[in-house]
């Protein structure tokens, strides 16, 4: 049941819209209160009054309209409300949301609130394979934002293929999975290290490596969303912090240890980051000048290896420590044997001999664990974290029940 819950639904135009009004009467029956928010284009399709009929609400529609922002200001609008549902999502809507265009009431409100988006997309097949689509797509998932179909069949422009806006009753599953999908990792502490680190050599020049920060900063969000309470502690990347989540910036490996040990006690502890295994033994106070001698001779020391640190743990080990293993050879094999030498509980060990990891959106992984190894399909970085994150609510709850 959706009882009490309001969804602020978004219609934009598109031939589909009238589907939104299917979606508002199923929303209703479940109990719960619809506000909807028109873009001009979406009321090309449906008139506000078959809106606000069926929401019994005041339909929204002009950012700069008078009564509408004495009634209720755009802010709290997109503020007052449970979950914010787009159907249909336009093209031009989904690159306005990914591009930050707050150029009407529907942008602006979507820029602006502080609730969890749920897109349905519906556009020509031909406008959803376009690369701008799929990188706007791929930016909004990477924010958390949850994307509802689109379906395959036939169009209403004659052709055939992906962007079939998903049916009200499929787009209200996904809305009863939302607010069904409990938080079992509710009063848990989690612990997730992300990026690469940067080395110094001297104040100018460090030492890195290629790591984006996508799987670790993505495996922080799909956590805070089941509950716990996440310290993300991140060497130099370009995303951004994810909501809801306690994030440390840290440059060397030094620094992202003593960050993890102060986050510490943590239930389940996921070293994602691409620690450099060494540094500089003494960084030059100064920078680094050609003296027509040659090159300077860098002299290398080991770093602390935060994954077996946290591991070998006496008194506040987290109770379940995850490691990341990227390989090129025997994927499993060198997982298993490094989930033995660090001490770790569970191993994510990816195949990166195609090259086709750092930084990009997909990971294959196979879990490996001291009873055997679990094979995942290749699926998105987002995908990825879900997955873990549920994993890890399910393993810790099992370890309460034992
Ligand atoms: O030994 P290797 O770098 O292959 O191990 C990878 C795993 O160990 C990752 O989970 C990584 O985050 C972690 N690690 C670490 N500290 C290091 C090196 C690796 O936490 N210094």
């Amino acid at each position: 049941m959706l009882a009490g819950k309001r969804i602020l639904l978004v219609v934009s135009g598109g031939i589909a819209a009238y589907k939104s009004l299917e979606l508002v009467r199923r929303l209703r029956e479940r109990g719960a209160a619809v506000t909807a928010v028109l873009t001009r284009s979406g009321a090309e399709f449906v008139t506000p009054l078959s809106l606000a009929s069926l929401t019994e609400n005041k339909v929204y529609q002009e950012l700069f309209s008078l009564t509408d922002e004495s009634e209720m200001g755009h802010i709290q609008l997109s503020r007052a409300a449970d979950l914010v549902v787009v159907a249909p999502a336009t093209a031009n809507a989904l690159a306005k949301l990914a591009a930050g265009i707050a150029d009407d009431l529907a942008s602006t409100l979507l820029l602006a609130t502080d609730k969890d988006v749920m897109v349905a997309p519906a556009m020509n097949v031909r406008m959803w394979e376009h690369p701008a689509t799929r990188a706007n797509l791929a930016t909004l998932r990477q924010r958390g934002v949850l994307v509802v179909g689109p379906e395959e069949g036939p169009m209403a422009c004659g052709e055939f293929g992906l962007g079939r806006l998903s049916e009200p009753m499929t787009i209200l599953a996904a809305v009863d999975a939302y607010f069904a999908a409990a938080t079992p990792l509710a009063g848990k502490r989690a612990l997730v290290t992300s990026g690469p680190t940067h080395e110094p050599i001297d104040p100018v020049r460090y030492i890195a490596n290629r790591s984006s920060g996508k799987q670790g900063h993505a495996i922080a969000a799909a956590l805070a969303r089941l509950g716990a309470r996440v310290t993300l502690v991140t060497g130099p990347v370009t995303l951004a912090d994810p909501p809801a989540v306690e994030t440390v910036h840290v440059e060397t490996a030094t620094e992202m240890l003593e960050a993890c040990l102060a986050a510490l006690p943590a239930d389940v502890a996921v070293c994602a980051a691409a620690v450099a295994d060494w540094r500089v033994a003494r960084a030059a106070g100064q920078k680094l000048k050609k003296d027509g001698k040659g090159a300077p001779t860098l002299s290398m020391t080991e770093n602390p290896d935060i994954l077996a640190t946290l591991s070998k743990r006496k008194a506040d080990r987290p109770a379940l420590v995850v490691g990341f293993a990227a390989e090129t050879q025997s994927v499993v094999d060198y997982a298993r044997a490094k989930l033995k030498k660090k001490g770790c509980d569970w191993i994510l060990a990816n195949d990166v001999s195609g090259g086709g990891v750092f930084g990009q959106d997909d990971n294959q992984i196979t879990l490996v664990d001291a009873t055997g190894e679990e094979a995942w399909p290749r699926l998105d970085k987002q995908a990825v974290a879900q997955r873990l994150a549920q994993r890890i609510a399910d393993r810790l709850a099992a370890g309460e029940e034992a």
